[in-house]
């Protein structure tokens, strides 16, 4: 197959083609599971064999922010500078040893122990939000339930204070405004700094009452931690757990509601729900694919990738391999699925995979445990214009709410 002759993955921005990106990655799939994409100047793996043996051991960088910002318009570049300098620090642009020691910030934090704690917390706020619904006996599942949800849980997490708790509205990606080059997100970005800086003493100190200061306590008294790095990381998870959560949770209920029979089994068999948690990342996950760079040639499928060209892994169409998966296309909350690929793979491993599961496994059950008769008040709901990000627009639904 001449490499040309396969359709650039850039075909998703068609509404037509977005409304089922996985019928389109079967096609470039069955073509070739890796090619080389000429309008996104970039490789593209669709196998999941393929995303997940490229994605371990250190032949791909995640190193790619001066890259992009080498790509944008002088113009744009100077405009967003500050954009730049505050998610440079982010681990995910980091290879070892940095990745390591930034990763390490964060990660003895987020335990078991601590997934335990926010429980209650996500418990509290998908009941506050349900009893609001329930008069009306209609939402929006995105604007009304889940985007306020997994907002409350980054602002108990990321110690953003009640007064503050506004600057995280309507987040959808700083990433996303870079790209964008957009200089929108700046002052929320500079605002947040403000109260961080304002915390930063205490922090420090071991005294900080938050979630946040509790997480990074330890390691800020035993590591050498800039506060840029330190704050980078904070924005790290506001960035990366809000609307991954949140669309997550609006396509999962989407799935449900057009398989009847598998949200009939989830009411009957609640101890399916992290099962069906992980089937829902996998049957149609919020991220669908992730970007690297070569550190080497590597030689895939009769291909040669060289070094330092861009590396785009389709972490979605993975998912629904069917060498991995016996009917990838089913939803189905008994299958085991918890190896998908939503979360990525290797170093870069989403490190707030379990809290993600928590808030979806909560949402879901306590939306079927309220509701009777979940219905969807438009046929078609409409995807915004992102083929790395799946995000519902809004998803309108009706139902007759249970005391
Ligand atoms: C990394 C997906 C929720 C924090 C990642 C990566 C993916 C991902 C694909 C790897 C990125 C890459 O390799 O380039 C998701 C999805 C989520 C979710 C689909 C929800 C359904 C969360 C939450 C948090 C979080 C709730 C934290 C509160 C992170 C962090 C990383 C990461 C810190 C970077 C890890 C590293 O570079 O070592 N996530 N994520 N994510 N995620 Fe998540």
């Amino acid at each position: 197959m001449a490499i040309q002759e396969v359709p650039s993955l850039l075909r998703l921005f068609n509404p037509q083609y977005a409304a089922d990106p996985y019928s389109f990655y079967r096609e470039l799939r069955e073509k070739s599971p890796v090619y080389y994409d000429k309008m996104m100047r970039s490789w593209v793996v669709l196998g999941y064999a393929e995303i997940s043996s490229l994605s371990k051991g250190n032949r791909l960088s995640g190193s790619r922010i001066e890259s992009f910002y080498e790509q944008l318009p002088d113009e744009a570049r100077a405009e967003i500078e500050p954009l730049k300098n505050a998610i440079a620090d982010m681990m995910v642009f980091h290879e070892p040893p940095r990745h390591t020691k930034l990763r390490g910030l964060i990660r003895p934090g987020l335990t078991p122990r601590f997934i335990r704690e926010m429980r209650p917390v996500i418990e509290e706020l998908t009941d506050e939000l349900l009893d609001r619904a329930a008069g009306r006996g209609r939402m929006d599942v995105i604007h009304d339930f889940s985007e306020p949800l997994t907002r409350g849980v980054i602002a108990r997490l990321g110690g953003v204070p009640d007064h503050a708790a506004h600057l995280l509205e309507r987040w959808q990606g700083l990433l996303f405004e870079f790209f964008a080059q957009s200089r929108k997100e700046i002052p929320r970005v500079t605002a947040l700094r403000e109260i961080f800086d304002e915390g930063a003493e205490e922090r420090r100190a071991g005294t900080g009452k938050d979630f946040f200061s509790q997480i990074v306590a330890e390691q800020l008294k035993d590591g050498d931690f800039t506060d840029d790095e330190v704050f980078a990381n904070l924005l790290m998870l506001i960035d990366a757990g809000q609307a991954t959560t949140t669309h997550l949770i609006g396509n999962a209920v989407l799935a449900l509601i057009r398989n009847r029979d598998q949200l009939e089994l989830l009411r009957e068999r609640r101890e399916l729900g992290t099962q069906a948690a992980h089937e829902f990342l996998r049957y149609d996950s919020s991220v669908q694919f992730t970007t690297r760079v070569a550190l080497s040639d590597i030689d895939i499928l009769g291909h040669r990738i060289e070094q330092g060209e861009s590396v785009t892994l389709v972490l979605g169409s993975g998912n629904r391999d069917p060498l991995k998966y016996e009917n990838p296309n089913q939803l189905d909350i008994t299958r085991h699925a918890a190896d998908h690929l939503s979360f990525g793979h290797g170093i870069h491993y989403c490190l707030g995979a379990a809290l993600a599961v928590a808030e979806i496994e909560i949402a879901v059950s306590r939306l079927l445990e309220r509701t009777e008769g979940l219905r969807l008040l438009e046929d078609r709901p409409e995807w915004q214009e992102n083929i790395n990000f799946r995000f519902l627009k809004g998803l309108p639904v009706a139902f007759e709410p249970i005391h």
